[in-house]
């Protein structure tokens, strides 16, 4: 298995350039079948997310064209078959596919394994949002049969403000005869990415982005082309590196007002930052001290972010914590952290967890446990004393675009072996 080596203390300096969002992509690729015509996706990242997705609409006889950053779909000879475990478990965001499949055919076969190690993640409020929309769902081993006769718009309220639901649902309603409006809904700025995407092919979707979100289904939707957001949550792990490491590195091709919550919590530790158009710039690292995080739907600190500020926090004097509100199982970086010297405790409901700092890092081998602990583990390699190896780096590849490369350019001693 490959693994990453990092040599870590190396002070960083240069542009990093931003890719196309990973949890936008993963939803524009699903909605491309929706249109009937062809469409282009520029600004999309080379993250094997994107692979898997592709073999998916292979599976399905859509038309798939790849070159460096765009892809172009084409859906007019796509067969509507069994989309199997194989395919559907190699990524989550492979449910977008009930959403894209019913709003096209109003029926969907395919197979979801539900659940990932951060927590349980159900589906109960996609599910509960197709049934609205007129679907009736049989579900028997993770493998689901969802149709309608036709589907209908209707008002649907999500006990959870759901990216995921959000957007399947949106998905769902786009052709439905009729209005749909969904209240509570989550208002990432991946949803408006995919709105306007839908938009763009002619659908009629408004107030993408608040938590009222209203679809007037149409019959037809037309090519066009289409661009991905920068990724925030990469964007957000470049920036905590910079605060530890960085001299004159600058952060570019983002939007720092997707990043409000992260760059407050930055500044109250101590971090000096120039914030631009479209990039962020650290001069230089100061002395830091404990804060408090509690993670919360956007446009709060995004959960996605507290684990890779876990290792930033280490270097705050005093006391810190962190407070997960949305998943279940998200601390399991820290043992790892704990490895290289860390000082942590999980509160053993854990949903809190407290991090003592200044404590000096030393290089050691460790393990990635999901995607954003992987992440969490390459930002503490970086500072650490010495070398660190980290294993199950395929959780990693997954989310963050050569991320080996973009490091090496700005001076750090990274490499896959
Ligand atoms: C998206 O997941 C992201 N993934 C996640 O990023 C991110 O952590 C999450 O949103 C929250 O921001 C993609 O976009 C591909 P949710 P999603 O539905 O849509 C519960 C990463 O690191 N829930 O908002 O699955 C669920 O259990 C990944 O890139 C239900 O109870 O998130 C969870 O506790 C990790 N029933 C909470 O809501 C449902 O039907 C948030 O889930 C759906 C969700």
């Amino acid at each position: 298995m490959p693994k990453i080596k990092i040599d870590g203390g190396h002070e960083l300096s240069g542009t990093i350039t931003i890719s196309g969002a990973k949890n936008s992509v993963v939803a524009l690729i699903p909605a491309a079948i929706l249109c009937d015509e062809t469409v282009t996706i520029s600004n999309v990242p080379n993250i094997t997310d994107v692979d898997d997705l592709e073999n998916i609409l292979v599976h399905l006889n859509a038309k798939i064209t790849r070159s460096p950053g765009k892809v172009e779909i084409n859906s007019s000879d796509i067969i509507n078959k069994e989309i199997t475990e194989t395919l559907s478990k190699k990524l989550r965001a492979s449910y977008y596919f009930m959403g894209a499949l019913l709003g096209k055919f109003n029926k969907v076969d395919m197979y979801f394994p539900g659940g990932c190690s951060i927590g349980a993640r159900p589906i109960n409020l996609h599910l509960k949002g197709f049934e609205l929309l007129g679907a009736k769902i049989t579900e028997e081993e993770n493998h689901f049969i969802i149709e309608a006769e036709k589907l209908r718009g209707n008002n649907i309220y999500l006990d959870f403000p759901s990216v995921g639901a959000t957007i399947n649902i949106m998905l769902a309603a786009v052709k439905a005869r009729g209005k749909t409006v969904i209240d509570n809904a989550a208002q990432e700025p991946e949803i408006v990415n995919i709105a306007t995407f839908l938009n763009n092919m002619g659908a009629k979707i408004r107030g993408a982005g608040t938590s009222t979100i209203t679809i007037i289904g149409v019959k037809y939707l037309h090519s066009c082309f289409h661009e991905v957001i920068p990724d925030r949550i990469e964007a957000g792990t470049y920036l905590v590196i910079a605060s530890l490491l960085g001299q004159e590195l600058k952060i570019d091709n983002m939007i720092p007002s997707h990043l409000e919550a992260l760059i407050a919590k930055l500044t109250e530790a101590g971090v000096e930052m120039d914030i631009g158009l479209d990039n962020i710039v650290i001069h230089e690292p100061k002395d830091y001290h404990g804060i408090d995080i509690k993670t919360l739907v956007y446009p709060g600190f995004a959960t996605d972010l507290q684990q890779i500020m876990a290792p930033f926090l280490t270097q705050c004097k005093g006391r810190s914590t962190i407070e997960e509100t949305i998943y279940e199982n998200r601390f399991q970086n820290l043992p790892e952290l704990d490895k290289m010297g860390a000082n942590t405790q999980i509160r053993k409901d854990n949903r809190k967890a407290t991090i003592r700092g200044k404590t000096p890092l030393k290089g050691t081998e460790v393990t990635a446990t999901d995607l954003r602990g992987g992440a969490s583990l390459l930002v503490a390699a970086l500072i650490a004393e010495g070398v660190t190896t980290i294993d199950n780096i395929s959780y990693i590849l997954r989310g963050y675009d050569q991320i080996v490369e973009k490091l090496t350019a700005v001076g750090a001693k990274i490499e896959i072996i």
